[in-house]
């Protein structure tokens, strides 16, 4: 993990999309390594070592108001997702792709806007994409290309917005609650199957992602750069 403990003294941390899955992981670790920490979300699922302010990503508005509430960033994350089918060409509709891109190519690129005149020059901004962004097959349009757009936006604000930072962490199958309910059969189903199809024989846990953006935040000379933490997913 990060060579310096602690570097997050003092630190504010905005985690949009904290309230739940990989991005309460980044949160909780955020706020372990000394990070005051600012959970941004629709809905504050559980309270935590973090101030939750109300943002919905579609929503230039609400997240100015959050932005502003907490007044200087350190370090953006951008976790927040909708829940994505896997349609085929035949069966997308217009409304499953505008949702798609709308929450996590437009609200990322809204919420690096709303954020940046807040956002320290020394500091960092991290997305979330996903390991369909480089891998293909069917069903996986809706997936591969916001994932892709998002990783090539990331890539074109690392040149824009320097010095500050701007990293993509891409995850492989990780077992949250973008999946169903924790104990749900499907869930556990659809884990244990996809894990035994992997290099390393399991799915991800959210606190394995959650070191890859405390890297991504810490590490001064990563910038442009997309973090595949995927058990080999991409292989
Ligand atoms: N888990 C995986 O296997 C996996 C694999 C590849 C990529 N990813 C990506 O990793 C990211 C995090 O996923 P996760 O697994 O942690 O899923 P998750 O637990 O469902 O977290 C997604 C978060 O996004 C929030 N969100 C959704 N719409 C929002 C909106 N309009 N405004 C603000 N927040 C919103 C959700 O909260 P509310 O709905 O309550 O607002 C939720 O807290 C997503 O971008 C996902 O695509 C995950």
């Amino acid at each position: 993990m990060n060579a310096k403990p602690d570097f997050l003294r003092q630190r504010k941390v905005a985690v949009l999309g904290g309230a739940s899955g990989i991005g309460r992981a980044v949160a909780h670790l955020a706020a372990e390594q000394g990070a005051e920490v600012f959970v941004l979300g629709r809905s504050e699922a559980e309270a935590g070592p973090w101030r939750y302010l109300p943002a919905d990503i579609t929503d230039a508005e609400s997240l100015k108001r959050a932005f502003e509430a907490i007044g200087h960033i350190d370090h953006l994350v951008v976790t927040a997702g909708a829940r994505v089918g896997s349609p085929k060409l035949d069966e997308l509709s217009l409304a499953a792709l505008s949702q798609t891109f709308e929450v996590k190519l437009f609200g990322s690129l809204i919420a690096a806007q709303q954020a940046l005149p807040y956002l320290a020059a020394d500091g960092s901004i991290t997305f979330t994409s996903g390991l369909l962004s480089r891998k293909y097959g069917p069903g996986g349009l809706l997936k591969s290309t916001v994932n892709a757009a998002l990783e090539a936006a990331a890539k074109n604000l690392a040149k824009e917005l320097a010095p500050r930072r701007v990293n993509v962490v891409s995850p492989g199958v990780v077992d949250t609650e973008l999946w169903g309910e924790a104990d749900a059969a499907g869930r556990l189903a659809a884990m244990a199957r996809i894990g035994a199809g992997l290099p390393v024989g399991r799915v991800g846990r959210p606190d394995e992602l959650a070191e890859a953006y405390l890297f991504a935040m810490g590490n001064g000379y990563l910038t442009g750069a997309v973090l595949d933490v995927d058990g080999g997913g991409l292989l």
